[in-house]
């Protein structure tokens, strides 16, 4: 079925929602693509979809006229050791979801057609991949820009959107698409959050009742990075000792990092200045937990 035929078929003219198509092969995929004629929206997951995933795929349907969601737990840019095996899946639910929402296409590669025996190829953006989780998880960045690019040249999308709680994520993506002059137009979307101000993630699932209420220290160490700006505290080493100190109060927390930080090149700063970057990356029982926010004028740009 090519892309024409699924958004004008017959359950179109019944004024049915169009049927959403799975596709596991990379030449189907590409063969869906080329026979678009309008412009294709890209969202890249690794499934357990939650609101922030959704509202990814929302701002794709409103911004293109047809929208493939991909579902592939990436295994390269996990190290030995991290959660590939128990990363959690719910494909029928995540489907499910995506049909509702009126997605055109949910491509579901197996490890074996992204990466079949034989593959050689990696795919390195340096310097912005060098400190932060670059440096505490030294296949991610590899692992993910290669998939990613594999996914822009099989899915060969106008727009593809990303989430601004992996910001590092989010630069590394930009300076791919911008070096090998991809044809991408790269859109991002602000942290979505839990009611009670944890941001969503799929790996919230590992944490039991107590560890969520320790993951809340996150937020509130950022919200207190915030206030302490907004009132004339721009000191880095205050600003990470703060927030050290308030995730160090709840049991079960090992931080990774604390970082002050210039927002494209990840360099620590001394002060805080506007749009200075604060990330964390932290531990809480098996779930290794990541947050940030940008100083806009000594505030967060996204105060919750
Ligand atoms: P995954 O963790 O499934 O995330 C898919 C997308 O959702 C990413 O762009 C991520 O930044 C965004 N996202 C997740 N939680 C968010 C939140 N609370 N607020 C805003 N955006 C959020 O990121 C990956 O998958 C993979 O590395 C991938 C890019 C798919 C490559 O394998």
């Amino acid at each position: 079925m090519t892309c024409r035929d699924n958004r004008f078929g017959p359950r179109e003219m019944k004024n049915l929602a169009p049927e959403m198509k799975t596709i596991q092969s990379v030449s189907e995929m590409k063969e869906w693509s080329r026979s678009c004629s309008g412009s294709v929206g890209l969202v890249p997951t690794m499934g357990y979809l939650h609101r922030a995933h959704l509202d990814l795929v929302q701002k794709s349907l409103d911004a293109c006229d047809a929208t493939t969601v991909s579902l592939f737990v990436n295994p390269t840019q996990f190290s030995p050791g991290e959660d590939f095996e128990n990363y959690p899946r719910d494909w029928d639910g995540d489907r499910a979801r995506l049909e509702t929402m009126g997605v055109d296409v949910l491509f579901m590669p197996d490890t074996e057609a992204m990466y079949p025996s034989g593959f050689k190829t990696n795919v390195e953006v340096q310097e912005v991949t060098r400190r932060l989780c670059g440096a505490t998880r030294p296949d991610y960045f590899k692992g993910m820009a290669v998939v990613v690019l594999k996914l822009f040249n099989i899915v060969r999308p106008d727009k593809a959107f990303f989430g601004e709680k992996d910001w590092q994520q989010l630069q590394v993506i930009k300076t791919l698409v911008r070096d090998l002059n991809l044809d991408v137009d790269v859109q991002s979307l602000p942290i979505v959050r839990d009611a009670d101000g944890l941001a969503l993630s799929s790996r919230n699932e590992y944490l039991n009742p107590d560890e969520r209420r320790s993951a809340l220290a996150l937020n509130r160490g950022l919200q207190a990075a915030r206030e302490m700006a907004a009132s004339g505290i721009f000191s880095a080493r205050s600003i990470r000792d703060r927030i050290r100190e308030i995730i160090e109060e709840e049991p079960g927390t090992e931080i990774e990092f604390i970082s002050v930080c210039d927002p494209e090149s990840f360099v620590e700063l001394d002060e805080t200045g506007d749009g200075a970057l604060i990330a964390l990356a932290v531990r809480v029982g098996k779930a290794r937990l990541i947050d940030n926010c940008l100083l806009e004028n000594a505030k967060c740009k996204s105060p919750f």
